[in-house]
Protein backbone atom coordinates (compact mmCIF):
# COMPACT_ATOMS: atom_id res chain seq x y z
CA UNK A 1 0.00 0.00 0.00
CA UNK A 2 1.58 3.88 -1.14
CA UNK A 3 1.58 6.50 1.23
CA UNK A 4 -1.53 8.11 2.49
CA UNK A 5 -1.38 11.34 0.66
CA UNK A 6 -3.60 14.47 0.23
CA UNK A 7 -5.69 15.30 -3.17
CA UNK A 8 -6.65 19.41 -3.61
CA UNK A 9 -9.41 19.54 -6.68
CA UNK A 10 -10.63 22.96 -6.88
CA UNK A 11 -12.14 24.68 -10.40
CA UNK A 12 -15.33 26.06 -11.09
CA UNK A 13 -18.82 24.87 -11.12
CA UNK A 14 -19.58 21.95 -13.08
CA UNK A 15 -15.58 20.92 -14.04
CA UNK A 16 -16.24 17.34 -12.99
CA UNK A 17 -14.48 17.75 -9.27
CA UNK A 18 -17.15 15.90 -7.32
CA UNK A 19 -17.77 12.82 -9.73
CA UNK A 20 -14.15 12.68 -10.25
CA UNK A 21 -12.98 13.28 -6.73
CA UNK A 22 -15.37 10.67 -5.50
CA UNK A 23 -14.07 8.14 -8.07
CA UNK A 24 -10.64 9.09 -7.74
CA UNK A 25 -11.08 8.41 -3.40
CA UNK A 26 -12.67 5.04 -4.16
CA UNK A 27 -9.93 3.81 -6.11
CA UNK A 28 -7.54 4.53 -3.62
CA UNK A 29 -9.42 3.72 -0.77
CA UNK A 30 -9.09 7.24 0.82
CA UNK A 31 -11.78 9.58 1.79
CA UNK A 32 -13.73 11.88 -0.54
CA UNK A 33 -14.75 15.45 1.05
CA UNK A 34 -16.63 18.11 -0.65
CA UNK A 35 -16.19 21.23 0.84
CA UNK A 36 -19.06 22.74 -1.31
CA UNK A 37 -21.49 20.99 1.18
CA UNK A 38 -20.57 22.51 3.62
CA UNK A 39 -21.13 26.10 2.29
CA UNK A 40 -24.47 24.58 0.73
CA UNK A 41 -25.46 23.95 3.92
CA UNK A 42 -25.01 26.87 6.02
CA UNK A 43 -26.44 28.83 2.80
CA UNK A 44 -29.66 26.32 3.40
CA UNK A 45 -30.25 26.93 7.38
CA UNK A 46 -29.72 30.36 7.19
CA UNK A 47 -32.67 30.79 4.25
CA UNK A 48 -34.74 28.70 6.94
CA UNK A 49 -34.18 31.10 9.58
CA UNK A 50 -34.91 33.97 7.36
CA UNK A 51 -31.30 35.51 8.26
CA UNK A 52 -30.03 38.26 6.05
CA UNK A 53 -27.10 36.44 4.15
CA UNK A 54 -25.11 39.77 3.84
CA UNK A 55 -25.09 40.10 7.57
CA UNK A 56 -21.50 38.03 8.42
CA UNK A 57 -21.88 38.28 12.60
CA UNK A 58 -25.56 36.66 12.63
CA UNK A 59 -24.06 34.09 10.28
CA UNK A 60 -21.16 33.45 12.49
CA UNK A 61 -24.07 33.25 15.17
CA UNK A 62 -25.55 30.81 13.26
CA UNK A 63 -22.28 28.64 12.15
CA UNK A 64 -21.63 27.97 15.62
CA UNK A 65 -24.72 27.17 16.78
CA UNK A 66 -25.07 24.47 14.05
CA UNK A 67 -24.28 21.20 13.33
CA UNK A 68 -22.87 20.12 9.93
CA UNK A 69 -21.57 16.40 9.85
CA UNK A 70 -20.39 14.94 6.31
CA UNK A 71 -20.73 10.84 6.01
CA UNK A 72 -19.47 9.19 3.39
CA UNK A 73 -22.09 6.36 1.78
CA UNK A 74 -22.74 3.86 -1.42
CA UNK A 75 -24.58 6.93 -3.02
CA UNK A 76 -21.83 9.82 -2.25
CA UNK A 77 -21.51 11.92 0.53
CA UNK A 78 -24.23 12.39 2.89
CA UNK A 79 -25.13 15.85 4.72
CA UNK A 80 -26.54 16.58 8.25
CA UNK A 81 -27.23 19.65 9.35
CA UNK A 82 -28.10 19.46 13.10
CA UNK A 83 -29.16 15.35 12.82
CA UNK A 84 -31.66 15.82 9.29
CA UNK A 85 -30.24 14.41 6.46
CA UNK A 86 -30.11 17.34 3.62
CA UNK A 87 -28.14 15.72 1.06
CA UNK A 88 -30.42 17.07 -1.51
CA UNK A 89 -32.10 20.22 -0.28
CA UNK A 90 -28.91 21.66 -0.56
CA UNK A 91 -28.61 21.36 -3.91
CA UNK A 92 -32.11 23.26 -4.87
CA UNK A 93 -31.87 26.27 -7.54
CA UNK A 94 -32.28 28.94 -4.22
CA UNK A 95 -29.60 27.58 -1.91
CA UNK A 96 -27.22 27.24 -5.44
CA UNK A 97 -28.40 30.67 -6.58
CA UNK A 98 -27.23 32.13 -2.70
CA UNK A 99 -23.81 29.88 -1.73
CA UNK A 100 -21.73 32.32 -3.06
CA UNK A 101 -22.92 35.58 -1.22
CA UNK A 102 -22.53 33.73 2.04
CA UNK A 103 -19.27 31.78 1.10
CA UNK A 104 -17.71 35.28 0.78
CA UNK A 105 -17.61 35.83 4.15
CA UNK A 106 -13.86 35.88 5.83
CA UNK A 107 -15.55 35.03 9.22
CA UNK A 108 -17.73 32.00 8.10
CA UNK A 109 -14.93 30.46 5.72
CA UNK A 110 -12.45 30.44 8.89
CA UNK A 111 -14.97 28.48 10.84
CA UNK A 112 -15.72 25.93 7.72
CA UNK A 113 -11.56 25.74 7.05
CA UNK A 114 -10.67 24.60 10.44
CA UNK A 115 -13.63 21.64 9.99
CA UNK A 116 -12.36 21.08 6.70
CA UNK A 117 -8.25 20.76 8.19
CA UNK A 118 -9.69 18.63 10.80
CA UNK A 119 -10.98 15.85 8.58
CA UNK A 120 -7.62 15.29 6.58
CA UNK A 121 -5.24 15.77 9.03
CA UNK A 122 -5.01 11.66 9.02
CA UNK A 123 -4.58 12.17 5.01
CA UNK A 124 -5.83 9.28 2.74
CA UNK A 125 -8.27 12.05 1.63
CA UNK A 126 -9.17 13.65 -1.74
CA UNK A 127 -11.30 16.75 -1.21
CA UNK A 128 -12.65 19.34 -3.66
CA UNK A 129 -13.71 22.92 -3.76
CA UNK A 130 -12.53 26.34 -4.58
CA UNK A 131 -9.73 27.37 -2.43
CA UNK A 132 -8.44 23.73 -0.91
CA UNK A 133 -4.82 23.95 -2.54
CA UNK A 134 -4.35 28.05 -2.08
CA UNK A 135 -5.82 27.77 1.85
CA UNK A 136 -6.88 24.98 3.32
CA UNK A 137 -4.57 21.94 2.24
CA UNK A 138 -1.83 23.85 1.40
CA UNK A 139 0.76 20.89 1.71
CA UNK A 140 -1.41 18.59 -0.66
CA UNK A 141 1.03 16.33 -2.02
CA UNK A 142 -0.84 16.38 -5.55
CA UNK A 143 -2.64 19.31 -6.77
CA UNK A 144 -5.18 19.66 -9.83
CA UNK A 145 -6.98 22.68 -11.13
CA UNK A 146 -10.13 21.40 -12.96
CA UNK A 147 -11.64 23.43 -15.50
CA UNK A 148 -13.58 23.02 -18.45
CA UNK A 149 -15.81 25.41 -21.10
CA UNK A 150 -19.03 27.23 -19.20
CA UNK A 151 -20.95 25.85 -22.77
CA UNK A 152 -19.99 22.48 -21.47
CA UNK A 153 -20.44 22.89 -17.97
CA UNK A 154 -23.75 23.89 -18.18
CA UNK A 155 -25.08 21.46 -20.14
CA UNK A 156 -23.41 19.13 -17.78
CA UNK A 157 -25.86 20.85 -14.89
CA UNK A 158 -29.00 20.62 -17.18
CA UNK A 159 -28.44 17.46 -17.62
CA UNK A 160 -27.52 16.92 -13.63
CA UNK A 161 -30.97 18.51 -13.23
CA UNK A 162 -33.31 16.72 -15.41
CA UNK A 163 -32.48 13.88 -13.84
CA UNK A 164 -33.41 15.12 -10.44
CA UNK A 165 -36.39 16.90 -11.58
CA UNK A 166 -35.38 20.18 -10.88
CA UNK A 167 -36.21 22.69 -13.60
CA UNK A 168 -33.55 24.82 -15.30
CA UNK A 169 -32.81 25.60 -19.22
CA UNK A 170 -29.21 25.63 -20.95
CA UNK A 171 -29.51 29.41 -21.39
CA UNK A 172 -30.40 29.77 -17.64
CA UNK A 173 -27.56 27.71 -16.31
CA UNK A 174 -25.33 29.40 -18.20
CA UNK A 175 -25.91 32.66 -16.90
CA UNK A 176 -26.20 31.29 -12.88
CA UNK A 177 -22.67 29.69 -13.31
CA UNK A 178 -21.28 32.14 -15.12
CA UNK A 179 -22.18 34.78 -12.40
CA UNK A 180 -21.31 32.43 -9.65
CA UNK A 181 -18.10 31.71 -11.18
CA UNK A 182 -17.36 35.41 -11.12
CA UNK A 183 -18.30 36.20 -7.20
CA UNK A 184 -16.19 33.36 -6.31
CA UNK A 185 -13.07 34.37 -8.58
CA UNK A 186 -13.23 38.22 -7.69
CA UNK A 187 -14.20 38.12 -3.82
CA UNK A 188 -11.34 38.87 -1.22
CA UNK A 189 -11.35 35.99 0.97
CA UNK A 190 -9.34 33.07 -0.56
CA UNK A 191 -10.83 33.52 -4.02
CA UNK A 192 -10.77 30.72 -6.23
CA UNK A 193 -7.84 31.02 -8.17
CA UNK A 194 -5.23 27.76 -9.78
CA UNK A 195 -2.79 27.04 -7.26
CA UNK A 196 1.36 27.93 -8.12
CA UNK A 197 1.67 24.36 -7.84
CA UNK A 198 -1.47 22.86 -9.04
CA UNK A 199 -2.21 20.49 -12.65
CA UNK A 200 -4.28 22.19 -15.06
CA UNK A 201 -6.76 19.85 -15.70
CA UNK A 202 -9.51 20.16 -18.54
CA UNK A 203 -12.41 18.07 -18.94
CA UNK A 204 -14.44 19.50 -21.47
CA UNK A 205 -13.26 17.18 -24.03
CA UNK A 206 -12.99 14.07 -21.49
CA UNK A 207 -15.13 11.19 -20.35
CA UNK A 208 -15.26 11.18 -16.61
CA UNK A 209 -12.92 7.97 -16.64
CA UNK A 210 -10.15 9.38 -18.69
CA UNK A 211 -9.85 12.81 -16.55
CA UNK A 212 -10.13 10.04 -13.29
CA UNK A 213 -7.49 8.15 -14.45
CA UNK A 214 -5.53 10.79 -15.34
CA UNK A 215 -5.53 11.92 -11.89
CA UNK A 216 -4.87 8.15 -10.70
CA UNK A 217 -1.67 8.17 -12.76
CA UNK A 218 -0.43 11.17 -10.66
CA UNK A 219 -1.73 10.25 -7.46
CA UNK A 220 -0.08 7.06 -7.49
CA UNK A 221 3.22 8.52 -8.57
CA UNK A 222 2.94 10.33 -5.34
CA UNK A 223 2.38 7.41 -3.36
CA UNK A 224 5.63 5.56 -4.40
O1 LIG B 1 -21.06 21.63 -7.02
P1 LIG B 1 -20.90 23.06 -7.44
O2 LIG B 1 -19.71 23.24 -8.31
O3 LIG B 1 -22.13 23.67 -7.96
O4 LIG B 1 -20.58 23.92 -6.18
P2 LIG B 1 -20.10 23.46 -4.77
O5 LIG B 1 -18.78 22.79 -4.85
O6 LIG B 1 -21.22 22.75 -4.11
O7 LIG B 1 -19.86 24.87 -4.08
C1 LIG B 1 -20.91 25.78 -3.89
C2 LIG B 1 -20.32 27.15 -3.60
O8 LIG B 1 -19.66 27.10 -2.34
C3 LIG B 1 -19.30 27.68 -4.57
O9 LIG B 1 -19.89 28.32 -5.69
C4 LIG B 1 -18.51 28.64 -3.70
O10 LIG B 1 -19.17 29.89 -3.58
C5 LIG B 1 -18.54 27.98 -2.34
N1 LIG B 1 -17.33 27.22 -2.03
C6 LIG B 1 -16.24 27.93 -1.56
O11 LIG B 1 -16.28 29.15 -1.51
N2 LIG B 1 -15.12 27.27 -1.19
C7 LIG B 1 -15.05 25.94 -1.24
N3 LIG B 1 -13.95 25.33 -0.82
C8 LIG B 1 -16.14 25.21 -1.74
C9 LIG B 1 -17.27 25.88 -2.15
O1 LIG C 1 -18.26 19.16 -8.73
P1 LIG C 1 -18.39 19.96 -10.00
O2 LIG C 1 -19.36 21.07 -9.87
O3 LIG C 1 -17.07 20.43 -10.52
O4 LIG C 1 -18.93 18.97 -11.12
P2 LIG C 1 -19.74 17.60 -11.00
O5 LIG C 1 -20.97 17.84 -10.21
O6 LIG C 1 -18.83 16.51 -10.57
O7 LIG C 1 -20.07 17.31 -12.53
C1 LIG C 1 -21.21 17.85 -13.15
C2 LIG C 1 -21.76 16.79 -14.11
O8 LIG C 1 -20.89 16.64 -15.21
C3 LIG C 1 -21.95 15.41 -13.48
O9 LIG C 1 -23.20 14.90 -13.85
C4 LIG C 1 -20.86 14.58 -14.14
O10 LIG C 1 -21.27 13.24 -14.31
C5 LIG C 1 -20.68 15.27 -15.48
N1 LIG C 1 -19.33 15.13 -16.07
C6 LIG C 1 -19.16 14.69 -17.37
O11 LIG C 1 -20.17 14.42 -18.04
N2 LIG C 1 -17.92 14.56 -17.93
C7 LIG C 1 -16.83 14.88 -17.24
N3 LIG C 1 -15.62 14.74 -17.81
C8 LIG C 1 -16.97 15.34 -15.92
C9 LIG C 1 -18.24 15.46 -15.36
Amino acid sequence: MGKKIQIAIDGPAGAGKSTIAKIVAENLGFTYIDTGAMYRAVTYKAMLENIDLSDAKSLEKLVLNTSIILKPSPSGQLVFVDGEDVSQLIRSNEVTANVSQVAAHSNIREILVAKQQQLAISGGVVMDGRDIATHVLKDAELKIFMSASVEERARRRFIDNEKRGIPSTIEKLQEEIAKRDQLDSEREASPLIQAEDAIYLDTTHLTIEEAANEILALARQKME
